[in-house]
């Protein structure tokens, strides 16, 4: 590997990921992004000057842009994090969710395929797997847990992963698939749980918690997801599936709660509201496939990683202000009106 493509790089996991693959190796990492609401290039404001760092501003759903970047960077290796990955906003609208995480899979994963790319990394998401039991703690999901998706996000995202399968098995093309759940840590869009609910905690208003408060889902810091999707771009087997957790479930309602209190806030602001429809009632991932033929293990702890997490939103409020008033998108029509 020397010349990694990483799509979706300047979203929340994406930039993670960039900076931890330039602080453990010297390839070239070629940041593919079109910008959405999602994408904020200030995430890698850090890393802007890195030589071994470009950013080129594109959609994966574009032949044109793939075809350009591919082979004018001379791109050996590709990872996929591309996508719209807000489920709420799935349920809204999920046109765009089937365009981007279905069309653009197919677009790359042809591209990569014809330029003679010689690794190819779909992020995926526990989320194909549907939803566990609630009471059966020792249930969890595996890598042969049969795909029932729930959400018009995770019916977009496992559609992506059975294009993958077919190019493995029809045209032998090295593709990997990754499943992770769900990350939390510097960076995050304020739509999501964590995040959202450290800038409202914040700003004393009400901390919005879906339904009954639990729904359960298994907590991961995002370095530990980059350095898994490392290890299985370095050691997984192709056509393989490699699921991703931190062993970590919690109650929304408590990681709300919890919250609260490491910022010195009372429960009165907590406010239930009307269910998500579908809302998927516990995720749980069983890693120990990973864990046993990578060696990869996860270094946080939820209370070490929660603490920076809390940490860095409150070192960094200028930043979620920004996405939050939309101020960062006058940057890109500023700065990127035109394709670079
Ligand atoms: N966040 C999680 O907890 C989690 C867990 C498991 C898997 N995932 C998966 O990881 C990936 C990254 O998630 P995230 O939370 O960082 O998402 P994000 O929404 O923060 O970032 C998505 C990025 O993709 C870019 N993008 C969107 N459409 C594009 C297109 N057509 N062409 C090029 N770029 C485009 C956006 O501009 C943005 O930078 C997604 O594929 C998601 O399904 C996320």
């Amino acid at each position: 590997m020397k010349n990694i493509l990483v799509t979706g790089g300047a979203g929340f996991i994406g930039s993670n990921f960039i900076k931890f693959a330039l602080q453990n190796s010297d390839y070239n990492i070629i940041n593919f992004d079109k910008l959405t609401y999602a994408g904020n290039l200030e995430n890698l404001s850090d890393i802007s000057g890195d030589k071994h760092y470009t950013f080129v501003r594109g959609d994966i759903c574009e032949k044109e842009d793939v075809v350009k970047v591919i082979t004018g960077k001379k791109i050996d290796t590709v990872v996929n994090f591309a996508a719209e990955s807000h489920v709420d906003r799935s349920i809204l609208g999920s046109r765009e969710f089937v365009h981007t995480n279905v069309m653009g899979t197919q677009n790359l994963l042809d591209i990569s395929m014809k330029s003679d790319v010689s690794k190819y990394l779909q992020v995926s998401t526990d989320e194909v797997y549907g939803s566990l039991p609630e009471d059966m703690k020792e249930i969890k999901f595996t890598e042969s847990t049969p795909i029932t998706t729930n959400s018009p996000y995770s019916a977009s995202k496992a559609s992506a992963d059975l294009l993958c399968n077919a190019y493995y098995h029809t045209h032998k093309f090295p593709v990997l698939i990754t499943r992770c759940s769900n990350n939390y840590g510097p960076y995050q869009f304020p739509e999501k749980l964590i995040p959202l609910m450290i800038a409202k905690a914040t700003d004393g208003e009400k901390l919005p918690v879906y339904g009954d408060g639990k729904n359960v889902r298994d907590w991961l810091y995002v370095e530990d997801h980059c350095s898994a999707i490392f290890e299985v771009l370095h050691k997984g087997n192709a056509g393989e599936v490699y699921n991703i957790g931190g062993n970590n479930e919690w109650y929304n309602i408590d990681i709300v709660k919890l919250i609260l209190k490491l910022l010195g806030k009372t429960e009165e602001q907590i406010t239930y509201v009307k269910d998500r429809p579908g809302h998927d009632r516990r995720y749980a991932i069983d890693s120990s496939k990973i864990q046993k033929e990578l060696g990869w293990t996860p270094k946080h702890k939820f209370d070490e990683g929660i603490s920076k997490t809390i940490g860095w939103y409150k070192k960094n409020e200028s930043w979620w202000r920004k996405v939050m008033s939309g101020e960062y998108l006058n940057y890109y029509e500023k700065n990127y009106s035109t394709k670079l």
